[in-house]
């Protein structure tokens, strides 16, 4: 993971704040570590503190011209190893599956050269993760290989446990040692 560069997407589930968390292993473990939130991710946790635990500017904004970056889609998807997406929202995994491009992250990932890896680490209540939609959205990602029978698209999977809704059940994210070992062996 040392020197490698890693786009973080950050979607709109109740398990933002233990990102942050993420974001100083990564950076640890020697990553640079650029951020996209999307809007609803930025309810939970303001931009500021994973601007300041990045050291980089948050980007959130498809149209933000005032920072110089008319593509910045098409720029982020070019510098970045690797795009982890995590939490990954049931949204955002079903807007990915289809090749939806209507936020800053979601036309990131489909603007990712054909090579660079991207992983979910989804969250959600039990009753959105075992709904037959997003599995099957989630399977149609896994199953898509590039050109030489290498995976493009990784995922690891929640946890059982008690969740943020008060159900119990599998849609906890996972722990951070599990996303980060996941990343050494994608990297
Ligand atoms: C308090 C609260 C917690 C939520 N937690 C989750 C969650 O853990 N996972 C999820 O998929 N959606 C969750 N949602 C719903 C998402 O925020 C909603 O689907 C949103 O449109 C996601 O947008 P995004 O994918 O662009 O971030 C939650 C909503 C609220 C109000």
């Amino acid at each position: 993971m040392k020197n490698s560069k890693i786009l973080l997407g950050i979607t709109g589930g109740i398990a933002v704040y233990k990102i942050c968390s993420l974001i100083n292993k990564l950076k640890k473990n020697g990553a640079e570590v650029k951020v996209i939130m999307t809007e609803a991710a930025t309810k939970f946790v303001t931009p500021v503190t994973f601007q300041t635990l990045s050291n980089n500017e948050v980007c959130t904004d498809m149209f933000a011209w005032e920072r110089g970056h008319d593509t910045e889609h098409i720029s982020l998807a070019d510098w970045c190893d690797l795009a982890v997406i995590a939490p990954a929202t049931a949204n955002t995994i079903a807007k990915i599956s289809h090749g939806l491009a209507d936020n800053l992250l979601t036309s990131t990932v489909l603007a990712l050269p054909k090579e660079t890896p991207v992983l979910f680490v989804p969250a959600m209540n039990v009753h959105m993760w075992e709904n037959p939609i997003t599995q099957d959205n989630i399977k149609k990602l896994i199953n898509i290989k590039i050109s030489n029978k290498k995976d493009k698209y990784f995922m690891v999977e929640p946890r059982e446990g008690i969740l943020a809704c008060g159900y119990k059940g599998k849609g906890v994210i996972a722990e951070n040692e599990k996303i980060i070992e996941m990343i050494n062996k994608i990297l």
